[in-house]
């Protein structure tokens, strides 16, 4: 069956913060993911910094998860990544809406990331959410020959009347 003709399954997903113990997971996912995965010291890094990770579970089962790293003025999305066989079924827009959310509550008004130059299908995606490429880090990524460029872009981000200054991890 196409994928689009399904009910999305999105909202019968469990969002939590990530921990240690996903990190099997987690890193399952991202060596089917990406030909230059993350490796499992990134991602024990990013949670010893204390970044903002969580993952969307369905039957216990981690099907999505993001990395994003708070800044002064922006919250800079460094992983966002859906399982292969759950992808196109609404999980990255729910976890692009939530790292927005937590940036917001925050006081951050921009959303940063680096995409690939030849990830069309996540340009196009944050294209249509209102990200404008801002910007080229050329020879960023390691690529099958060479290198290959990362396109950084960004999404500007509404005020929130009053935001959580308070910083910390709750769930938005
Ligand atoms: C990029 C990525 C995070 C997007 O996540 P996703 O869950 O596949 O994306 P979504 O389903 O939320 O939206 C993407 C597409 O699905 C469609 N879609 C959204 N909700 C849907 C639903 N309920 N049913 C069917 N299709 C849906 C969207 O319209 C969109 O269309 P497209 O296929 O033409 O792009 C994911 O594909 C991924 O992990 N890719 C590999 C890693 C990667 O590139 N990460 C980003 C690095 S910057």
């Amino acid at each position: 069956m196409n994928a689009r003709l399904q009910p999305s399954p999105s909202a019968d997903t469990t969002r939590r913060v990530m921990s240690l113990n996903d990190i099997d997971a987690v890193l399952a996912i991202e060596t089917q993911a990406y030909s230059f995965p993350w490796t499992r010291g990134n991602f024990i890094d990013s949670l010893a910094a204390t970044y903002l990770a969580e993952v969307l579970e369905d039957d216990s089962q981690v099907v999505a998860y993001f990395v994003a790293m708070a800044g002064v003025d922006e919250m800079h999305l460094l992983n966002v990544t859906v399982a292969p066989h759950r992808q196109g079924q609404g999980h990255g827009q729910r976890l692009l809406d939530v790292v927005q959310a937590h940036a917001q509550r925050l006081g951050l008004r921009t959303l940063l990331l680096e995409v690939r130059r030849s990830n069309a299908r996540a340009r196009a995606l944050y294209l249509r959410r209102g990200f404008v490429e801002v910007g080229l880090r050329r020879h960023y990524y390691p690529a099958p020959q060479g290198r290959e460029d990362a396109i950084v872009m960004s999404l500007a981000l509404p005020e929130l009347a009053r935001p959580d200054t308070e910083g910390g991890h709750v769930l938005v």
